[in-house]
Protein backbone atom coordinates (compact mmCIF):
# COMPACT_ATOMS: atom_id res chain seq x y z
CA UNK A 1 0.00 0.00 0.00
CA UNK A 2 1.53 3.07 -0.89
CA UNK A 3 1.17 7.07 -1.47
CA UNK A 4 2.31 8.43 -4.50
CA UNK A 5 1.79 12.07 -6.00
CA UNK A 6 1.64 12.99 -10.07
CA UNK A 7 1.25 16.56 -11.56
CA UNK A 8 -1.19 18.48 -12.70
CA UNK A 9 -1.76 18.59 -16.75
CA UNK A 10 -4.59 19.77 -18.66
CA UNK A 11 -5.67 16.50 -19.29
CA UNK A 12 -6.37 15.38 -15.65
CA UNK A 13 -7.44 18.84 -14.48
CA UNK A 14 -11.01 17.65 -14.15
CA UNK A 15 -9.68 14.77 -11.99
CA UNK A 16 -8.97 18.19 -9.55
CA UNK A 17 -13.05 18.92 -10.33
CA UNK A 18 -14.47 16.11 -9.29
CA UNK A 19 -12.57 15.97 -6.40
CA UNK A 20 -13.14 18.86 -5.20
CA UNK A 21 -17.00 18.77 -5.65
CA UNK A 22 -16.85 15.63 -3.91
CA UNK A 23 -14.87 16.95 -0.88
CA UNK A 24 -15.78 20.53 -0.68
CA UNK A 25 -19.33 20.15 -2.01
CA UNK A 26 -19.99 23.82 -0.48
CA UNK A 27 -17.33 25.69 -2.17
CA UNK A 28 -18.23 27.22 -5.36
CA UNK A 29 -15.09 26.87 -7.41
CA UNK A 30 -15.25 29.67 -10.16
CA UNK A 31 -13.78 28.80 -13.16
CA UNK A 32 -11.06 31.23 -12.92
CA UNK A 33 -9.78 29.33 -10.35
CA UNK A 34 -9.01 26.50 -12.22
CA UNK A 35 -7.29 29.03 -15.52
CA UNK A 36 -4.85 29.91 -12.63
CA UNK A 37 -4.14 26.07 -11.88
CA UNK A 38 -3.54 25.35 -15.29
CA UNK A 39 -1.33 28.61 -15.99
CA UNK A 40 0.90 27.40 -13.12
CA UNK A 41 0.71 23.37 -13.13
CA UNK A 42 3.49 23.24 -10.50
CA UNK A 43 1.09 25.00 -7.69
CA UNK A 44 -0.53 21.77 -8.09
CA UNK A 45 -0.58 18.42 -7.14
CA UNK A 46 -2.26 15.08 -7.06
CA UNK A 47 -2.26 12.55 -4.52
CA UNK A 48 -2.28 8.82 -5.13
CA UNK A 49 -3.14 5.82 -2.90
CA UNK A 50 -2.31 2.34 -4.47
CA UNK A 51 -2.19 4.61 -7.99
CA UNK A 52 -5.64 5.34 -7.54
CA UNK A 53 -6.31 9.71 -7.54
CA UNK A 54 -7.82 10.45 -3.85
CA UNK A 55 -6.99 13.70 -3.23
CA UNK A 56 -5.19 16.85 -4.23
CA UNK A 57 -3.75 20.14 -3.00
CA UNK A 58 -3.29 23.51 -4.63
CA UNK A 59 -1.65 26.69 -3.67
CA UNK A 60 -0.72 30.59 -5.10
CA UNK A 61 2.14 32.61 -4.65
CA UNK A 62 1.42 36.46 -3.60
CA UNK A 63 3.61 39.05 -2.87
CA UNK A 64 4.44 39.95 1.15
CA UNK A 65 2.29 43.36 1.27
CA UNK A 66 4.85 44.66 4.15
CA UNK A 67 7.70 43.80 1.69
CA UNK A 68 7.08 43.14 -1.51
CA UNK A 69 10.75 41.59 -2.40
CA UNK A 70 9.51 38.64 -0.14
CA UNK A 71 7.14 35.73 -1.21
CA UNK A 72 4.31 34.11 0.42
CA UNK A 73 2.45 30.50 -0.30
CA UNK A 74 -1.21 30.89 0.07
CA UNK A 75 -2.71 27.27 -0.19
CA UNK A 76 -6.44 27.52 -1.39
CA UNK A 77 -7.55 23.87 -1.43
CA UNK A 78 -5.87 20.41 0.47
CA UNK A 79 -8.21 17.83 0.24
CA UNK A 80 -8.51 14.04 0.42
CA UNK A 81 -11.87 11.64 -0.36
CA UNK A 82 -13.39 10.34 2.25
CA UNK A 83 -12.21 6.77 2.23
CA UNK A 84 -8.87 7.31 2.02
CA UNK A 85 -8.37 10.15 5.05
CA UNK A 86 -5.71 9.25 7.80
CA UNK A 87 -2.95 7.25 5.07
CA UNK A 88 -0.71 9.71 4.94
CA UNK A 89 -1.96 11.57 1.31
CA UNK A 90 -2.28 14.77 2.75
CA UNK A 91 0.70 15.33 4.47
CA UNK A 92 2.43 14.23 1.32
CA UNK A 93 0.74 16.62 -0.68
CA UNK A 94 2.00 18.92 1.92
CA UNK A 95 5.68 17.98 2.04
CA UNK A 96 5.02 18.50 -2.03
CA UNK A 97 4.71 22.27 -1.10
CA UNK A 98 7.28 23.05 1.65
CA UNK A 99 9.92 20.96 -0.80
CA UNK A 100 8.76 23.45 -3.84
CA UNK A 101 9.50 26.39 -1.06
CA UNK A 102 12.88 25.22 -0.32
CA UNK A 103 13.81 25.85 -3.72
CA UNK A 104 12.85 29.93 -4.22
CA UNK A 105 14.58 31.64 -1.12
CA UNK A 106 12.33 34.74 -1.64
CA UNK A 107 9.10 32.52 -0.11
CA UNK A 108 9.17 33.45 3.40
CA UNK A 109 6.02 31.52 4.52
CA UNK A 110 2.63 29.79 4.04
CA UNK A 111 -0.36 30.10 5.30
CA UNK A 112 -3.85 28.58 4.75
CA UNK A 113 -7.35 29.91 6.38
CA UNK A 114 -9.78 27.52 7.61
CA UNK A 115 -12.60 26.64 9.62
CA UNK A 116 -12.62 26.96 13.07
CA UNK A 117 -14.62 23.64 13.46
CA UNK A 118 -12.07 22.00 10.96
CA UNK A 119 -10.10 19.75 13.85
CA UNK A 120 -8.85 17.51 11.23
CA UNK A 121 -6.71 20.12 9.22
CA UNK A 122 -6.18 22.15 12.19
CA UNK A 123 -4.04 19.06 13.83
CA UNK A 124 -3.03 18.25 10.17
CA UNK A 125 -1.48 21.51 10.05
CA UNK A 126 -0.32 22.15 13.35
CA UNK A 127 1.85 18.75 12.78
CA UNK A 128 3.68 19.95 9.96
CA UNK A 129 4.57 23.40 12.35
CA UNK A 130 1.93 25.70 11.65
CA UNK A 131 1.04 28.50 14.38
CA UNK A 132 -2.36 29.91 14.93
CA UNK A 133 -1.71 33.43 13.47
CA UNK A 134 -5.46 35.06 13.51
CA UNK A 135 -8.45 33.70 14.59
CA UNK A 136 -12.62 35.08 14.52
CA UNK A 137 -15.61 33.84 15.00
CA UNK A 138 -15.70 31.23 12.36
CA UNK A 139 -12.02 30.85 10.13
CA UNK A 140 -8.63 30.73 11.53
CA UNK A 141 -5.38 31.40 9.88
CA UNK A 142 -2.28 29.32 10.42
CA UNK A 143 1.24 29.77 9.34
CA UNK A 144 4.36 28.54 9.05
CA UNK A 145 7.32 30.70 8.70
CA UNK A 146 10.07 29.34 6.68
C1 LIG B 1 -7.67 17.57 6.50
C2 LIG B 1 -7.41 16.47 5.48
C3 LIG B 1 -6.85 17.10 4.20
C4 LIG B 1 -6.38 15.48 6.06
O1 LIG B 1 -6.04 14.53 5.06
P1 LIG B 1 -5.40 13.11 5.42
O2 LIG B 1 -4.82 12.55 4.18
O3 LIG B 1 -6.37 12.30 6.15
O4 LIG B 1 -4.21 13.54 6.42
P2 LIG B 1 -2.97 12.64 6.89
O5 LIG B 1 -3.33 11.19 6.81
O6 LIG B 1 -1.76 13.07 6.17
O7 LIG B 1 -2.88 13.06 8.43
C5 LIG B 1 -1.73 13.59 9.02
C6 LIG B 1 -2.01 14.03 10.44
O8 LIG B 1 -3.03 15.05 10.49
C7 LIG B 1 -3.83 14.88 11.67
N1 LIG B 1 -5.19 14.48 11.32
C8 LIG B 1 -5.67 14.24 10.08
N2 LIG B 1 -6.98 13.91 10.15
C9 LIG B 1 -7.34 13.94 11.46
C10 LIG B 1 -8.56 13.69 12.15
N3 LIG B 1 -9.69 13.34 11.50
N4 LIG B 1 -8.56 13.82 13.49
C11 LIG B 1 -7.46 14.18 14.16
N5 LIG B 1 -6.26 14.43 13.55
C12 LIG B 1 -6.20 14.31 12.21
C13 LIG B 1 -3.17 13.75 12.46
O9 LIG B 1 -2.17 14.33 13.27
C14 LIG B 1 -2.53 12.94 11.34
O10 LIG B 1 -1.46 12.13 11.76
P3 LIG B 1 -1.77 10.63 12.29
O11 LIG B 1 -2.72 10.00 11.31
O12 LIG B 1 -0.42 10.00 12.30
O13 LIG B 1 -2.38 10.81 13.64
C15 LIG B 1 -8.72 15.66 5.18
O14 LIG B 1 -9.34 15.33 6.40
C16 LIG B 1 -9.71 16.40 4.29
O15 LIG B 1 -9.66 16.29 3.07
N6 LIG B 1 -10.65 17.17 4.90
C17 LIG B 1 -11.65 17.93 4.12
C18 LIG B 1 -11.02 19.06 3.34
C19 LIG B 1 -10.42 20.11 4.27
O16 LIG B 1 -10.99 20.43 5.29
N7 LIG B 1 -9.24 20.68 3.91
C20 LIG B 1 -8.62 21.68 4.73
C21 LIG B 1 -7.71 22.61 4.05
S1 LIG B 1 -8.42 23.49 2.68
Amino acid sequence: MSVSLGDLTPNNIKQLKVLNSVIFPEKKFEESYYKDCLEKLEWSQLGFFNDVNVGGISYIEEEIPENKDQLRVNIKTLGVLPAYRRLGVASELLKYVFDNCKENEKIKEIYVQIQQSNESAINLFKKNNFEVKEKDQDAIILIKNL
